[in-house]
């Protein structure tokens, strides 16, 4: 018989959001007649805008005729959308990134496991509790840790607690590590980072030769113009860091897939021998052999969210979801709860009432007030007595999610 990969033995039960909609099935098939809410997974409800509809129905009418039909495209990306990238996210934004620094990927969520491919099993790992559970999972998968204890922390990874007393904005490590996840806008607490926060993590990467996986997925929903939208609007960055993108938020590809990661050309690792070797060049080996690209008629849709109209539907779905957010906010802080995020991330992160776990405050909304969130204890052990709501959504949805919940608390 084949012997299987032995560290998914590991992995604590299912991934978080297919056990969550494995509970709310069960919980559905016996409640037919109760009308749910889905408020757990942040996954969009609103539909395409124009201006990507009219680009991926031109996209397709071209795969229609032999004189523009496509095959493989660019494993990196095709170039128009690696322009527009570099030159609206990053160039408009003082930030020098370029065009061939970018590469296109049908998700940042299959980026950030994937990126593993290209570094060492001996790395030193720090990891923030709470944090989006595929960064544990994948170094998990990986081999990269030992077993979980009973509060389902991996040994052999360094976890850096977010609480309330430090904003859930984690310290520095105050060991050596080598590789560091950040995702800011905070996944799953909606905090963001200053300037001054991610400049001492620049500086601490560069003193410690260690390199930092930025999770920039929430970037568009930033509205605070002092925050930075990229780590590497922070000087020196570029020497130690990786950025993830994605489109599944701000244009609603969640189902349509789009992301892109930035690997900046003087990137650099090293050898088994000391030896310095190009990140870039390892990341584009990895993806040329292992990807054939992003579909062209995807790519088109994405590089429409640049256009004029586009950039302007892009920023009424932000606005539209942000308001959500800041009514969850501002309903929950009436109801009595201690709310956190959702000013510059769709996510809104509370305290659960009267102390209850976050899985036992997950079955009171759901049996309660047929809302479902996300238990803050999935995030991690330092999430517990946390629970996430998201704010995407319809607003009708939200006003009576918000009314049924502050009705059963
Ligand atoms: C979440 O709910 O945390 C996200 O939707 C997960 C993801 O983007 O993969």
């Amino acid at each position: 018989m084949v012997h299987i990969n032995q560290n998914y033995l590991k992995l604590k039960a299912g991934y978080l959001f297919p056990e969550i909609g494995r509970r709310v099935s069960a919980f559905a098939q016996a409640h037919p007649e109760a009308k749910i809410i889905r408020m757990g997974i942040g996954d969009v409800t609103e539909p395409l805008t124009p201006a990507i509809i009219a680009a991926m129905h031109e996209a397709v009418d071209e795969m229609a005729q032999r004189q523009s039909f496509k095959g493989y495209g660019p494993e990196q990306g095709y170039g128009f959308l690696r322009e527009a990238v570099a030159a609206h996210d990053f160039q408009a934004r003082g930030v020098d990134i370029s065009a061939d620094e970018i590469f296109i990927s049908d998700g940042s969520k299959c980026d950030t496991g994937n990126i593993l491919d290209i570094f060492g099993s001996n790395n030193r790992i720090a990891i923030s509790d709470p944090v989006y559970p595929v960064y544990v999972d994948t170094n998990v998968m990986a081999g990269h840790t030992g077993p979980a204890d009973a509060s389902g922390r991996y040994e052999g990874l360094v976890y850096l607690v977010g609480n309330e007393s430090n904003g859930f904005v984690p310290e520095l490590p105050t060991v050596p590590v080598d590789l560091i996840y950040l995702c800011y806008p905070n996944n799953p607490t909606g905090t963001v980072a200053s300037r001054e926060t991610l400049a001492r993590w620049v500086q601490y990467a560069r003193d410690n030769q260690a390199l930092i996986l930025f999770d920039a997925a929430y970037e568009a929903f930033i509205s605070d113009p002092a925050i930075p939208h990229s780590i590497f609007e922070i000087e020196g960055a570029k020497d130690v860091a990786i950025e993830f993108r994605s489109f599944s938020k701000n244009i609603g590809f969640t189902g349509i897939r789009c992301a892109l990661t930035v690997v900046p050309r003087q990137l650099m690792g090293r050898g088994a021998g000391g030896e310095k070797v190009s990140i870039h060049q390892l990341w584009n080996r990895r993806q040329s052999t292992k990807f054939n690209g992003a579909s062209y008629v995807v790519q088109k849709g994405a590089a429409a969210a640049y256009s004029p109209q586009g950039r302007q539907e892009m920023r009424g779905l932000i606005d539209f979801y942000m308001n959500n957010a800041r009514l969850m906010r501002e309903e929950l802080t009436r109801a009595g709860i201690r709310v956190f995020g959702g000013v510059n991330a769709p996510y809104v992160w509370l305290k659960t009432p009267n102390s209850l776990s976050s899985w036992d405050f997950f079955d009171l909304l759901l049996n309660k007030a047929n809302v479902v969130g996300t238990p803050g204890s999935g995030f991690g052990a330092a999430g517990e007595g946390y629970f996430r709501l998201s704010a995407f959504n319809s607003l009708a949805n939200v006003q009576e999610a918000l009314q049924r919940i502050h009705s059963v608390l």
